[in-house]
């Protein structure tokens, strides 16, 4: 692989961790308001952002390149409200996904055919992670400052199941 194509997966495994690592901020959040479903569902967020970082770091060794570790930024800490979180959380997602797309072009003009390949897998997963983003943000929309309602959002995040290992 050439330098461009390492040096911006490397700095994928940056954003990957720095995803999980706001997942896992916006985690301690929920929980210190007792939000504890939308706690729990965020901390498995931030694992699966974790395996993602290692999917990229995998992908880097079993090319026999070099990996870079950065240093993470703090994530934000404080939040307005429940509804500001997963809002935050798909502006995240967002973001994510144009940093995806700009690393699967320069794999492509690159001509790095099997960082493409390994790229697929990312384009997917970010439709997914956008989409599940969205249905929450729409939800807390409709629901808007009703307590009830929070509290049932609350425990419907709380169903989420462990963590998938991704498989290329
Ligand atoms: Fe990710
Ligand atoms: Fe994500």
């Amino acid at each position: 692989m050439t330098g461009p194509v390492v040096d911006a997966i490397n700095q994928q495994i940056n954003s990957e961790l720095s995803a999980s690592y706001s997942y896992l901020a916006m985690s301690a959040w929920c929980e210190r308001q007792k939000f504890t479903g939308a706690a729990r569902w965020l901390r498995l967020q931030s694992q699966e952002e974790y395996m993602h970082a290692m999917k990229l770091f995998d992908f880097i060794l079993a090319r026999d390149a070099k990996s870079e570790l950065k240093p993470l930024a703090e994530p934000r800490q404080e939040f307005a409200s429940l509804a500001d979180v997963f809002e935050r959380a798909l502006a995240q997602e967002q973001l994510v996904s144009k940093q995806i797309d700009s690393l699967y072009e320069i794999a492509f003009k690159e001509k790095a055919f099997a960082a493409v390949a390994e790229l697929q897998w990312f384009l997917t997963e970010q439709v997914e992670e956008e989409k599940v983003g969205r249905e929450i943000v729409a939800k807390f929309k409709l629901i808007g400052n009703d307590p009830a309602s929070i509290l049932d959002m609350d425990r419907e995040l709380g169903t989420r199941t462990g963590v998938a290992v991704p498989t290329a």
